[in-house]
């Protein structure tokens, strides 16, 4: 077998091994290498282990990759994005600092709402465009899987369009997406006063619809390691946004379709999202800043995952941070996001979210990191194939030019990634 990358001599390896998610004590397992290396042939990891070892791999065709006082860890896994969105929403952001809340600026018809103004607006060339900048702000800033949310159409046609953007740029880009549709992501304004009857077009035309998309992309993409192919369904259960009756309505008929279930759970009010997507069985409750004890033990019960989100709490300039401890002490297993969005999360950089997930969110810099790799793969349900550093899985890969990983979490404001390998190839 031939090696075509060969990264070595790195002060720590982080291999996070295996593919189980990890939950309670053995959230910070981060299963580190001292002087190690790892061996990449075509996009996959064929050997990790000691640098004398993996060095008697190398032929004259070899790359090698000196790591030596550097760190070597996955990619990271954005378990939460809307990253594909037209425009932004600058002004709301100075509304906010002068006193009107989130919710106060979605009731008088901006918010979520104004992003679908300007998505419907787009054309699916420039919605790629816009999107594809952030993207690769987020592949620089070490991020190499992503979920992506539907949720500014609101509409069959734009929630399509979103999908084929999603699709069109995970071919295109170097980071594989995982897209969610968030077609109840807000009731639409054209549908004031008649919210259950955009309920009903959610269950009984979009969904269906969003559905076929799935099959048809399957059919033609020829790429089997494609990641495209899970599909999710996502709610944003909110006063303002969906009830928890409708929610379920939703949620129910997705998994009917075959949808794997997400929830925007707990962000503002509780209105039992959590306690429903343990019911269902969801992959995933997130953002959970209000949550209770027993509904982390239900979560933890069904192997939920919790995916935490402090840019949104940071970018809405509040402090009621989720708190991360409660749910690692309850044995959820516990994810990270970045929850990129133009109206509460501009934030490309998954290490500034493991800076605010170590000072805020109660995780130590181990935990927060197995958060953001393994953890967020297993909410996305590809942990088999991303996540951790192992022979077999993707080589989705990162050197860090720090010494020790808890320098990821220390310092911030800065990019502490130097390389990023993607998928076996060295991006530049
Ligand atoms: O996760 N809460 C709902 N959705 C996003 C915000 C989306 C937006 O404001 O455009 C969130 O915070
Ligand atoms: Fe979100």
């Amino acid at each position: 077998m031939s090696i075509d990358l060969l990264i070595h001599s790195a002060n720590q390896v982080l291999t996070l091994a295996g593919d189980a998610p990890k939950r309670g004590a053995t959230q910070g397992d981060l299963a580190i290498l001292r002087n190690g290396a790892i061996a990449i042939s075509g996009e996959k990891i064929v050997a990790v282990g000691d640098t004398l070892d993996l060095l008697a791999l190398a032929d004259v065709h070899t790359r090698t990759i000196d790591a030596r006082g550097k760190i070597v860890l996955p990619g990271f896994v954005d378990a939460h994005t809307h990253a594909v969105f037209a425009g932004d929403r600058a002004n709301e952001f100075e509304m906010r600092l002068k006193g009107a809340t989130y919710l106060d600026i979605q009731k008088a018809g901006g918010g979520i709402m104004s992003t679908v103004h300007a998505t419907r607006a787009a054309s699916l060339d420039d919605l790629v465009a816009q999107s594809r900048a952030r993207l690769d702000a987020m592949l620089a800033h070490g991020t190499t899987t992503a979920e992506v949310k539907t949720g500014y159409g609101l509409d069959t046609a734009t929630e399509l369009k979103m999908l084929d953007a999603i699709a069109a740029l995970d071919a295109a880009h170097a980071i594989d997406l995982i897209p969610t549709f968030l077609g109840a992501h807000v009731v639409p304004a054209e549908f004031k006063g008649r919210e259950d009857e955009y309920v009903a077009l959610v269950v009984e035309e979009i969904l269906p619809r969003v559905g076929d998309w799935r099959l048809e992309i399957r059919n033609r993409q020829s790429n089997l390691q494609s990641l495209t192919s899970n599909l999710y369904c996502d709610v944003f259960c909110e006063d303002g946004a969906f009830t928890l009756d409708q929610t379920r309505k939703i949620l129910t008929r997705a998994k009917e379709l075959g949808f794997g279930l997400r929830v925007h759970a707990d962000e503002f009010a509780n209105l039992g999202a959590a306690s429903l997507a343990a019911e269902l069985g969801a992959a995933s409750a997130d953002h959970l800043m209000v949550t209770r004890r027993d509904e982390m033990r239900a979560l933890a019960r069904a192997g939920v995952a919790a995916v935490l989100l402090p840019g949104t709490t940071f970018g809405l300039g509040k402090t009621n941070f989720a708190d991360g401890r409660a749910f690692v002490e309850e044995s959820v297993p516990v994810a990270l996001g970045s929850d990129i969005n133009p109206g509460t999360s501009w934030c490309e950089s998954m290490p500034f979210i493991l800076a605010l997930a170590c000072r805020y969110v109660r995780l130590a810099p181990a935990e927060a990191i197995v958060a953001a790799t393994i953890n967020a793969a297993y909410s996305l349900g590809i942990a088999d194939r991303v996540g951790s550093l192992a022979p077999g899985k993707i080589a989705d890969v990162l050197i860090a030019d720090v010494p020790d990983y808890r320098h990821l979490a220390y310092r911030f404001g800065a990019n502490p990634i130097e390389m990023v390998i993607k998928r076996g190839k060295v991006c530049d």
